[in-house]
């Protein structure tokens, strides 16, 4: 398989990265960058916990090549936190129990904090539209729903 050197910058640093034309950007993120944050649990596009956002708008990292992304800025989860604060919408997460085993969390925290950039004030309809690609198995959706309606009130994503 051919190689194909990149320039990514991931959570505000730049990556020059020799990567073969099937490499995922999920593989690239958990495999090459070490950045685990971001969760494999489909590999098929049906599942959003591999969410990050491609020059501020989510997707499913396991759908996106690599070699297409050269040049283009990501963020995953871990590049949310600033200087050990969290975003008002990480905070939310934890103050309203909108976790369980937390696998789907990194994917939703992206989705949400997509929609907070874009929309600050969302309705709980906006809210369920922005998270139509993201599943959960365990906590329910409404704690999810009500931490992204908390986080637009407390500033929404930074
Ligand atoms: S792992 Fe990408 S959508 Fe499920
Ligand atoms: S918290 Fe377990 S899948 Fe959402």
């Amino acid at each position: 398989m051919e190689n194909h050197t990149i320039s990514l910058t991931v959570n505000g640093q730049l990556e020059q990265l020799q990567v073969p034309s099937n490499l995922t950007l999920l593989h690239v993120l958990r495999d090459m960058l070490g950045l685990t944050g971001t969760k494999n649990g489909c590999e098929a596009g049906e599942c959003g916990a591999c969410t990050v956002l491609v020059d501020g708008e989510p997707v499913n990292s396991c759908l996106v090549l690599a070699v297409e992304l050269d040049g283009r800025e990501v963020t995953t989860v871990e590049g949310l936190a600033k200087d050990g604060k969290l975003t008002p919408l990480q905070e939310a997460f934890a103050k309203l129990n909108a976790v369980q085993c937390g696998y789907c969390t990194p994917g939703m925290l992206m989705a949400g904090t997509a929609l907070l950039r874009r929309n600050p004030n969302p309705t709980e309809e906006d809210i369920q539209k922005a998270l139509v690609g993201n599943l959960c198995r365990c906590t329910g959706y409404q704690r999810i729903i009500d931490a992204i309606m908390e986080a637009s009130r407390q500033g929404g994503a930074r």
